[in-house]
């Protein structure tokens, strides 16, 4: 099972959110969010339909919020009586969660009977939309012409998931957990610097079979190379993950296609790398595997025994010496001359960037020190959190990204 999404302690570009809690069971969850926000700094001005007040009371939220909660289109407490217009002003997002079947078709005609309704229509800022209900109401055909309608008015649709439904069925109709919805308001605030971009990584280490139960392998975790992801997604990038074992979940919006061996990872990147703009190789692949692997177990002898290991082929820089190459972008984990190594290794593959980060600092730690070596020499970057420095790699490679 993968680890659970890692939630995010800070929020970069949120400062205040208004959270819009209509009529379902999943309201219960946006207890949680609203937790998550105040505890990465964030502003939570609850606003809750009817309803939304028969499912959860209104002192949860305010207890969690530490703000007056706002239920009522004719009491906002605003000293010019302007509240449903003046509640969003200033915000960076409205998100409504749990958003009923109700509510999305009152949004998708432009109601504005209640407080919540109003306030998404005098908004300046941007509005997310988590639907959550039963599968049949999710699949009817008003409630899906109602999502196109605020897809293409520009709303964002997060979710619905797929699972366990709160009357007891299963299917489409979940709505995303709180730290889902979290990473998608960090997402919404993020500068698009990839936008439509198709973004290729590789992630984690490689796995090369000795025999059924062994093999060779390394300390990285995925972390960096799944933050990169994140981070060139939420930059509007189109992102696949060619990914070795690791347990860290895949970030929303992101494509995973799982393998085990150099070769295979090598095959994943070679059948997509003709469609893409940007490749990044994170993965720490083996440089060698074994000559033969054993079919069967091997047993254990007195004896010494000696494995004849053989080259694997190197995927950065097969990518690289293509004739129409994507924009690639190396990583080099070195134990010592960081970047000596970093650059020479630069040079041989014949990369426009490498990331250069000491081997003991990187693989499977939550932070990381790095230096960019590009033909303009060496630029280093403070220590920091994986999801902060992807953020900040994906701003280095979008600047020098060819124009097209
Ligand atoms: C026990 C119960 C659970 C409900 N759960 C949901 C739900 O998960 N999703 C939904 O769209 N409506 C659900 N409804 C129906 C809404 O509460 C109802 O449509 C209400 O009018 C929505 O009002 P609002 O959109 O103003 O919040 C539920 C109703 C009841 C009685």
């Amino acid at each position: 099972m993968n680890d659970p999404a890692p939630v995010a302690e800070t929020a970069p570009g949120l400062t205040r959110v208004v959270l819009g809690v209509t009529g379902g069971i999943a309201a219960y969850k946006v207890a949680e969010l609203t937790r998550l926000l105040v505890k990465a700094s964030v502003t939570v001005d609850v606003v809750m339909t009817d309803a939304a007040t028969r499912f959860v009371t209104a002192t949860t939220f305010q207890a969690l919020s530490g703000r007056p909660v706002l239920t009522d289109l004719w009491q906002t407490g605003a000293d010019n009586a302007m509240g449903h217009i003046g509640v969003s002003r200033g915000a960076d997002a409205v998100l409504v969660a749990p958003a009923s079947a109700d509510f999305i078709a009152k949004l998708a005609h432009g109601h504005a009977d209640d407080l919540l309704s109003t306030l998404c229509l005098a908004r300046e800022c941007s509005l997310l939309v988590a639907p959550a209900m039963n599968r049949q109401m999710w699949a009817n055909a008003a409630t899906q012409r109602n999502v196109a309608q605020l897809a293409a008015d520009g709303v964002a649709i997060l979710g619905p998931d797929t699972g366990e439904l709160a009357c007891n069925e299963n299917g489409e109709g979940r709505m995303l957990e709180a730290p889902a919805l979290l990473a998608a308001l960090i997402a919404s605030r993020q500068p698009k610097l990839l936008a439509g971009k198709r973004v290729l990584l590789t992630a984690g280490p490689t796995f090369e079979a000795i025999d059924p139960v062994r093999g060779i392998t390394n300390a990285s975790s995925g972390k960096m190379g799944f933050a990169l992801a994140q981070a060139a997604a939420e930059a509007g990038g189109v992102v696949t993950v060619v990914a070795g074992p690791s347990a860290v979940a895949t970030p929303s919006g992101v494509t995973r296609v799982d393998v085990t061996s150099t070769a295979q990872m090598a095959d994943a990147v070679m059948v997509r790398i003709g469609a893409c703009d940007v490749f990044i190789g994170v993965a720490a692949v083996a440089d060698y595997t074994p000559a033969a692997t054993h079919e069967q177990k091997l047993k254990k002898t007195p004896d010494a025994l000696t494995l004849t290991l053989k080259p694997t082929v190197d995927i950065l820089a097969t990518v690289a010496a293509r004739a129409k190459a994507p924009y690639c972008v190396g990583f080099a984990a070195e134990s010592h001359d960081v970047e000596r190594h970093g650059e020479e290794k630069r040079k041989r593959k014949k990369l426009p960037l490498l990331i250069a980060n000491r081997a003991q600092d990187a693989l499977g730690s939550d932070e990381n020190e790095v230096t960019l070596l590009d033909d303009g020499g060496a630029h280093r970057l403070p220590r920091m959190g994986k999801l902060a420095l992807a953020r900040r790699l994906v701003a280095e490679i979008a600047q020098r990204l060819p124009r097209s």
